[in-house]
């Protein structure tokens, strides 16, 4: 897949994100089986992960939470990343920006904000690499599918789905893929709103938040072929962990994959053959049903 960077004034990716685990321990075994590269710690004491020649994707830091600490969207160049504060400012939302927590992050530029929910954002541009240093999973898998289109994607609970949609699409720029309208059980209908901004079919969903959820239901991980997910689910399965979905095809993106429990309660969604957006031909549409076959589970 190539990355597509069409908006001027738009986020381009979902970069990194930060999570609080309670049990760094337990995350560490987890992480190896999921194939990530342990990359050098963060100055601010993080486990940091690689995916890509990117330093770092994925930080984990002690923390009771167990749930998302911080999302990063990557916008791609200055100019977009002004522009994007510019949108913000305007929609009068603040956002501040923090040479400091730049630093700690390893990015040229960052600003600070928060979603209608809370969830911690952070936007940035010029994320630090190191091609010298090529990506080894400790599995063998040779790649996961980042670059443009980022390191995956994440499915957020909000109190008001609506209000996060509008503004994940009219403040950060993304674009509505589609939603799926999922009864849960008769008359029960959840609305999914899935949002793109690369050609990933969605960086960023938004449920609506169940009792007792976390802030991220689950984050996805794409891989290059279905044996990387076969063997992934044979990992975790040999490892004892809850497939809280079982091997499916999404509806919309098309995505071959399963789910599994994270050693923090949300779930960590790991696929294959996610479709890519094409922007000229893509047209919105509403699914009835999350997949096409398989994702069996026990609760939502
Ligand atoms: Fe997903």
């Amino acid at each position: 897949m190539n990355g597509a960077w069409n908006e001027e004034a738009a986020v381009g990716a979902l970069g990194y994100i930060g999570i609080g685990v309670s049990s760094p321990e337990k995350w560490a075994d987890f992480s190896a089986l999921l194939g990530l590269m342990p990359g050098e710690p963060g100055p601010d004491g993080s486990i940091r992960y690689r995916m890509d020649e990117c330093a770092w994707r994925i930080a984990l830091h002690a923390d009771d939470i167990d749930d998302c600490l911080y999302a990063g969207f990557d916008c791609g160049t200055q100019a977009r990343f002004e522009a994007v504060l510019a949108r913000i400012a305007k929609a009068g939302i603040a956002a501040t920006r923090d040479e400091d927590l730049a630093r700690v992050r390893g990015v040229m530029k960052l600003a600070r904000l928060t979603d209608p929910d809370g969830v911690p954002l952070e936007l940035y541009y010029g994320p630090r690499v190191v091609p010298e240093q090529p990506f080894r999973s400790p599995q063998p898998l040779s790649r996961f599918m980042t670059g443009a289109n980022g390191l995956g994607h994440v499915i957020v609970n909000a109190d008001d789905p609506a209000a996060s949609a509008a503004f994940y699409r009219d403040v950060l720029g993304l674009s509505l893929s589609d939603r799926i309208l999922f009864e849960a059980a008769p008359g029960v209908v959840i609305p999914l709103t899935f949002l793109h901004c690369n050609e990933r079919h969605h960086s960023i969903a938004i449920a609506p938040r169940m009792p007792d959820s976390k802030r991220v239901h689950h984050l996805m991980l794409e891989v290059p072929g279905i044996d990387d997910v076969g063997f992934a689910l044979d990992r975790v399965m040999a490892a004892g962990l809850e497939i809280s979905a079982t091997l499916g095809r999404h509806s919309n993106d098309r995505m071959i994959s399963f789910y599994v429990r994270t050693p923090s309660g949300f779930e960590v969604e790991y696929g294959c053959e996610g479709l890519a957006v094409d922007r000229a031909t893509w047209t919105v549409a509403d699914h009835a049903s999350i997949s096409v076959w398989g994702h069996r589970r026990e609760r939502i």
